[in-house]
């Protein structure tokens, strides 16, 4: 075994995993999914509406040309991972994977099943050194063609904000007109029924790793500022593209580089 996995602690991956119904996992991960359920009971729907957008995003900005996509907390491999959905569409596509946990690593080549036509790659990296991201990225994407710049449910793990908006402005310099920015986020707003995410993270940071914080709509918008967001904004990503859907408390939105 790798010997930076731990299963004495809790890992996000994992337990997103075990959310979705996966089986790489472990007792510690799913004792510690199963106390969130607990606090937050919708949080299985959370971890599938937050999918079911990758899809829909996914899809929609390959029948729209984009070719290229670096998918940071790509998370362990499940159905419809990013190179499978864009690659339906465009099998020409191009996708960059970075993670940083010693388990989705052991797993990336499940995550490196290109068409014939197209590129994936796996990079073992940690999204607090953007320009780490980007310098691997250049390796395999032309970084002068637009990129779509995905982060489903990470800037949720760093923790200080400006830092956050720090790694976006880093990540979207690299990129040019025409690229976008997509980001899923947890929100205790109430409106999305996120008040269970409070006690839940409370017990995620005293049981598992890495910490996790939500964020409020304004502080979720302000990812975006300088691009353009797609309509409908920024909802709960259940709803983007699926408008009839009930909501869950995760923000979704999708911004392009003017
Ligand atoms: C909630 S999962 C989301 C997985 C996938 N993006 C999705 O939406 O289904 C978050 C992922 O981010 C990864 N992650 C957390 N902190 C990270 C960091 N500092 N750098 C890189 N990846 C990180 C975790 O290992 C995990 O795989």
């Amino acid at each position: 075994m790798n010997d930076r996995i731990r299963t004495d602690i809790a890992h996000n991956a994992r337990v997103w995993n075990y959310w979705l119904g996966g089986k790489d996992n472990y007792p510690v991960d799913r004792a510690v999914g199963d106390q969130v359920v607990s606090f937050h009971p919708s949080i299985g729907e959370v971890a599938r509406a937050d999918r079911a957008f990758l899809g829909r995003v996914v899809t929609r900005l390959a029948g729209e040309g984009v070719r290229q996509f670096l998918d940071i907390g790509t998370g362990l491999p499940t159905a419809d991972n990013t190179h499978e959905v864009a690659q339906r569409v465009a099998p020409d596509a191009r996708i960059v994977y970075v993670d940083n946990d010693p388990i989705v690593l052991t797993h990336a080549r499940a995550l490196l099943t290109s068409s014939p036509g197209g590129v994936t790659e796996y990079v073992d990296a940690d999204a607090h050194e953007p320009e780490k991201i980007v310098a691997a990225a250049g390796e395999v994407l032309d970084l002068s063609r637009p990129v779509a710049v995905m982060m489903l449910g990470l800037l949720n793990f760093v923790m200080d904000t400006d830092e956050a908006r720090s790694i976006v402005r880093t990540l979207m310099a690299a990129v040019p007109s025409g690229s976008y920015l997509v980001l899923t986020h947890p929100t205790l707003e109430p409106e999305l029924g996120g008040e269970g995410n409070k006690a839940a993270m409370a017990f995620w940071n005293e049981n598992a790793t890495p910490p996790i914080t939500a964020r409020t709509r304004e502080e979720f918008a302000s990812f975006f500022d300088g691009l353009e967001l797609l309509a409908p904004g920024v909802v709960s990503c259940a709803r983007w593209g699926a408008p009839e859907a009930p909501a869950v408390a995760q923000f979704g939105a999708v911004g392009r580089k003017p």
